[in-house]
């Protein structure tokens, strides 16, 4: 994995296509992990292709934009902005399935898909943006080192992959 020459990139909802079946492994690999990202144990790459399908009408029609971390032969980490769709809300979009492949952490990768997709956001019109994740996770200490603000935990908000009720953290920033 040639992490040094690590780009950060929007794919569009063509590219994505193609490129399912890496969008899967990076899904897989992070439940099988033990991240809080939806899924449960024995997620399998057919259903996390299927959820990336699911993606594709979204990043087609604007409301939504897949960002990666390519290392030039293969994707190994995601990000995705959801822009909200409420009349009222047009200022506000959430982030989610921010994952980076297990065996290229710790080496800066997720800061610079959060940079990559808050900049995106700002240019997009959208300067508030809200998202969660498994309270104690690693998602949770590099939101609240990048300027996020936590404003509240729910208590078994969700399952771990494993099953067990877990508590889920709230954050917002302001750009
Ligand atoms: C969260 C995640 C995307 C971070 O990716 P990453 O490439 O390892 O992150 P970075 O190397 O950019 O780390 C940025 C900062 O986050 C914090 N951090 C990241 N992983 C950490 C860990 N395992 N333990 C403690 N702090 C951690 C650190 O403050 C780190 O800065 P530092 O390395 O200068 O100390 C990755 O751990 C992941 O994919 N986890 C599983 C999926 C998930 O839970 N996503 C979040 C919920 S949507």
């Amino acid at each position: 994995m040639h992490t040094a020459v690590v780009t950060i990139r929007e794919l569009d909802a063509a590219e994505a296509e193609t490129r399912l079946g890496e969008l899967a492994v990076i899904l897989v690999d992070a439940v099988a992990h033990g991240a809080s990202v939806n899924f449960l144990a024995g997620f399998t790459l057919a259903e996390a292709a299927a959820f990336w399908r699911g993606q594709l009408p979204g990043i087609a029609d604007g409301s939504r934009h897949l960002l990666v971390a390519d290392d030039g032969e293969r994707l190994i980490g995601t990000v995705v902005l959801s822009k909200a769709p409420q009349p009222n809300q047009q200022h506000r979009a959430d982030v989610g399935k921010m994952l980076v492949l297990s065996g290229a952490r710790r080496r800066g990768l997720g800061r610079r898909l959060l940079d990559a997709v808050e900049a995106l956001a700002a240019a997009q019109g959208r300067n508030l943006l809200m998202l969660d994740t498994h309270t104690g996770s690693a998602g949770e200490r590099l939101y609240s080192g990048s300027g996020w603000t936590a404003f509240g935990v729910v208590p078994g908000h969700a399952l771990t992959p494993d099953g067990r009720p877990a508590p889920t953290s709230f954050f917002y920033k302001q750009l």
